[in-house]
């Protein structure tokens, strides 16, 4: 009769590409630069919570769906003893509003390993999708906006900053990072 062996619960990775690179809230065992190909990452969602309010709204990126499109940022594997709470942590920061929806994705680390992660993308449906909105469009908002968690621009000067320290630079977000600047008056 075949001996049973027990199976090593699969690890836990999630998928980083905006705030969560820079304040990921949750402990972890390992953080390497990785890749999403399939999704193209921008300010496509409204921000009611954290960097703007109802009345006034700000923007937060997102995952978008684009069979073109690919997105850097880094993936987490957490520690299997804290990999519960980690994702308790996670969902309820990042689906306050159910405006991104929770998938299970493939991933391509830098080292070349292929794992899946979760990752959180927009829903379309949701009223909070902006998609479309020009740079100009999405800088008027940006520089203007403030929520619980900080100002709008706080929000994508820090995620310039961290994509740059990582080797990652957006340049997409640089420059909107400049407009953004130059409508507050910052150097
Ligand atoms: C988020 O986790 O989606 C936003 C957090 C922040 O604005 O700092």
């Amino acid at each position: 009769m075949p001996v049973e062996t027990e199976t090593e619960a699969a690890p836990v990775w999630i998928f980083a590409y905006g705030s969560l690179i820079w304040r990921p809230g949750f402990d972890y065992a390992e953080r390497v630069r990785a890749e999403i190909v399939g999704f193209r990452r921008g300010f496509c969602m409204t921000s009611i919570h954290y960097r703007g309010t109802p009345e006034a709204p700000g923007l937060v990126l997102a995952l978008d769906a684009d069979p073109a499109g690919r997105c850097s940022g880094v993936a987490y594997r957490l520690a299997p003893d804290g990999a519960g709470a980690g994702l308790a942590y996670v969902r309820g920061r990042e689906l306050v509003s159910r405006a991104y929806d929770e998938a299970r994705l493939p991933l391509r680390l830098e080292d070349g390993r292929e794992v899946e992660g979760y990752v959180y993308v927009v829903n379309r449906d949701h009223a909070q999708y902006r998609g479309g909105l020009t740079p100009e469009e999405q800088a008027e908002v940006i520089a203007r906006a403030v929520g619980p968690m900080g100002t709008n621009a706080e929000y994508l000067a820090s995620t310039v900053a961290s994509l740059a320290g990582l080797g990652l630079e957006d340049p997409e977000l640089v420059a909107l990072a400049a407009m953004v600047r130059a409508r507050r008056g910052e150097p």
